[in-house]
């Protein structure tokens, strides 16, 4: 039933996507806005699948082999003016996934400026195939990049409250590669089990930060990721595989989780903002219903019919592109400026200088900021419902954060709200009936905040797709009393706090 449905799905798409791109003349693919290529050479280097020197990671200080016995090589550095590599804490590491031929899983552990005894965090930046180097360098990470590409410290670096983690993965993405193409990940099983057998990894080689909170955090298509982790670990700790892994919470900002209600909230968002006018809205509606009918049929587990909602879905989205102009869809206020509608180019530069590449122990491995082949490996679970695992979670007293910048709209605040609000749970009403609340940053309303018991949802004023990077005292103010349990506390405002005192 669900074949032959999505068989004539995916024809009636292929015919509307034909006729849809007659109309709209390009096609924008949103997150890597390029079109599939042909051109195998560059999508093989693109998946980092022939290292050109494989062995680049193995050797030259790392502080181990990576032999059949040691899976992690880590090594500490300090890419700090003048600051030596042992008083920072910063360490850059391979990991050998296991269940995989070949891959190597690259990540960077920034420890906490403050507190070996703050939680630990796990950050993960969205695409599919977008590198969390983005996150590091122009979000929440300890330094900005300054236009002569030295590093400057951020005062509002995620370090300053967490010791921080940050994963490139799915593998292909950043600095994660393998040689062998069958490592490629296709959906959020994969995904999981490989930041698992990481996390599980980590744990090991850093014994003394496994019994403090744990939380996931990310961006985007991670919205994906981030429920389908956090239920993969939990169910871990309940079968108490391996090392127990403390998780508190999980936090979404600007997602993509449950695609059927997201999909739907583009033309109100649109409509609302301004971007398209009521007779556009109502001609881009008639997309919607087939478009909801393939993802109902994509459900959780779908394939063909999941390839065809994204084919028809993504018309909504790319009707709303071509009426906008040239906007900025992760920031309605800007224009796009580049392939990822940002200027993202010195952190290939910097990434890119061999003094650099020889302290991150990376060798001639190439990094590849977002990546076509990921995307598109992952393109099957673009529609999948991944907010159906999340109801489990929160009655197990795992906390979940979703926070959206309200200038986003690819994944606007709109659609995160509803999806949280029809959310089936037991405090289901309670959280839909709770007041809306001001988020209070240095004495000024920073976001509007609603919560009950584990579940938060707060609107960040002010900010695209990318909070920490448009708002980073507000965003690291969120982490802060998020991981404390003080966000809800209407009155909390440090800084307050900390003159009163
Ligand atoms: C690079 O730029 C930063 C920030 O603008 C500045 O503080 C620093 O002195 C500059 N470094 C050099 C070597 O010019």
């Amino acid at each position: 039933m669900e074949k032959t449905l999505s068989f004539l799905l995916l024809l009636f798409s292929t015919l509307f996507l034909i006729s849809s791109a007659l109309e709209l003349g390009d096609l924008r693919v949103p997150w890597a806005p390029r079109s599939p290529s042909s051109d195998a050479e560059r999508l093989i280097r693109a998946l980092n699948l022939v290292p050109r020197d494989p062995s680049a990671d193995l050797t030259g200080g790392a502080s181990g082999v990576l032999d059949g016995e040691r899976r992690i090589v880590e090594r500490s550095f300090s890419l700090a003016d003048g600051v030596p590599v042992d008083e920072l804490g910063h360490r850059a590491g391979y990991y050998r996934l296991p269940s995989t031929y070949d891959a190597r899983m690259f990540y960077f552990f920034f420890e906490s400026r403050h507190s070996k005894e703050d939680p630990v965090v796990v950050w993960l930046t969205g695409g599919p195939g977008c590198s969390s180097e983005l996150a590091v360098f122009y979000e929440n990470g300890p330094f900005n990049i300054a236009n002569n590409l030295s590093l400057v410290w951020n005062d509002f670096g995620w370090d300053q409250a967490s010791n921080l983690i940050y994963v490139d993965q799915p593998t292909g993405t950043g600095f994660s590669y393998s040689s062998d193409k069958r490592d490629i990940r296709h959906n959020e099983d994969g995904v999981s089990n490989d930041l698992y057998d990481f996390l599980q990894a980590f744990f090991a080689e850093h014994p003394e930060y496994a019994k403090n909170d744990f939380y996931i955090t990310g961006e985007s298509y991670a919205g994906h990721y981030i429920p389908a982790f956090a239920s993969r670990v939990h169910k871990g700790n309940k079968a108490k595989e391996g090392i127990h892994i403390n998780l508190k919470g999980f936090a979404i900002g600007n997602g993509l989780t449950d695609p059927e209600i997201q999909y739907k909230a583009y033309t109100d968002y649109a409509l609302d903002m301004g971007i398209i006018k009521e007779a556009d809205y109502k001609r881009i509606n008639k997309i919607y219903p087939v478009c909801e009918l393939a993802i109902k049929l994509c459900g959780t587990t779908g394939s063909v019919s999941c390839l065809a909602s994204y084919a028809i879905c993504t018309t909504i989205f790319n009707s709303i592109i071509k009426i906008a102009g040239n906007i900025n869809y992760y920031d309605i206020r800007k224009q796009c400026e580049g392939s990822l509608c940002y200027d993202f180019s010195n952190m290939e530069k910097f990434l890119n200088q061999k003094p650099v590449r020889d302290s991150l122990g990376v060798g001639d491995v190439q990094f590849v900021s977002c990546s076509p082949t990921v995307y598109q490996a992952m393109l099957t679970d673009w529609m999948r419902n991944l907010e159906v695992g999340i109801p489990a979670l929160l009655e197990d007293g795992i906390k979940m954060l979703i926070y959206a910048g309200e200038y986003d709209l690819i994944c606007n605040w709109l659609g995160n709200s509803r999806w949280v609000q029809s959310m089936e749970w037991s405090g289901q009403k309670d959280f839909v009936s709770s007041p809306e609340v001001p988020f209070v940053v240095d004495g000024a309303e920073a976001g509007v905040l609603k919560s009950h018991g584990p579940l938060s949802f707060l609107k960040v004023y002010d900010a695209g797709h990318m909070v920490p990077m448009d708002q980073p005292k507000a965003a690291l103010e969120m982490l802060k009393r998020w991981t404390q349990g003080t966000l809800a506390d209407v009155s909390y405002d440090t800084e307050n706090l900390d003159a009163v005192m």
